[in-house]
């Protein structure tokens, strides 16, 4: 679905270049899951944002189910949800959630209604973002990612901010809405027991310029539900991880 060969990015910062990542190989299969994790400035947010067609890169080449990023953001195959949800605050959650259809000169109420009601917000659509908790304006930004049911969900450590908690919660829905509309999923986070408990794999990226150290398969088929975080094959799972990461 994803395939990156060869990828380079170079920042430029005053004179002097900054290299972002360098040489990353990297491909994600239909419907995967995938969490890419590492240490701060490796080049996670660059890696994502090249794929979300935010973001030139200097060589190499970038494929989204054989097209170009831009190709596929415009054909409406990727959706991304940034660190910091970014909601209009003179607009209510159902106004948000709709504006990317407004954007592609499309509207859909049912598909609004129904995507309001998968990430849990039904009651609050017509609240405005500063009547929102966290949690919530991280559910709005989903919403807003899915609306036009992208097959292609790119995530930036969406639920850094929240409370161990509500993340929990926030996870358990994330795998709720993974089965319901089966996307291929990105997702950047610095939490390993988060990166095992969601991935079918877990990429550790490390080193400045960013590059791919592990891809690790995380073997817990579809046991994601909230029984599976005190069981021993979770722990396993956890361990395996945290070894590749000590070793690097
Ligand atoms: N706009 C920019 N201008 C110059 N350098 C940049 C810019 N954005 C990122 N970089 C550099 O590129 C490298 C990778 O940054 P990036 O934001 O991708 O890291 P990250 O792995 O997402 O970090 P974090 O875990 O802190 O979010 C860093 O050295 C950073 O300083
Ligand atoms: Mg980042």
């Amino acid at each position: 679905m994803i395939t990156l060969n060869k990828i380079t990015k170079k920042y430029s910062s005053g004179a002097n270049k900054v290299t972002g990542i360098e040489n990353i190989n990297f491909s994600v299969r239909k419907n995967e899951f995938v969490s890419i994790i590492g240490p701060t400035g490796t080049g996670k947010s660059t890696l994502l944002r090249i794929i979300a067609g935010l973001l030139p890169y200097d060589s190499g080449t970038v494929y989204c189910n054989k097209q170009t990023p831009a190709q596929a953001v415009r054909s409406g195959l990727m959706g991304f949800v940034p660190q910091q949800p970014l909601l209009l605050p003179n607009r209510t959650v159902r106004q948000n959630i709709e504006l990317p259809l407004e954007i592609k000169k499309t509207r859909d109420n049912d598909a609004v209604t129904a995507i309001i009601e998968l990430v849990g917000l039904k009651g609050f659509e017509d609240f405005y973002p500063h009547q929102l908790s966290g949690g919530m304006k991280q559910k709005a930004a989903i919403a807003c990612a899915l609306v036009y049911n992208p097959k292609i969900l790119l995530m930036d450590e969406p639920f850094s901010s929240l409370d161990m908690i509500t993340r929990e919660k926030a996870n358990y829905d994330l795998i709720s809405i993974k089965q319901k509309i089966g996307q291929t999923v990105i997702f950047v986070t610095h939490n390993i027991e988060e990166a095992v408990f969601l991935s079918d794999r877990v990429v550790f990226i490390s080193g400045i310029p960013g590059k791919i150290i592990s891809d690790i398969p995380i073997k817990m088929g579809n046991r994601r539900h909230r029984e599976i975080m005190t069981d021993e094959s979770f722990f396993n799972e956890i361990k395996k991880v945290r070894k590749v990461m000590a070793m690097a």
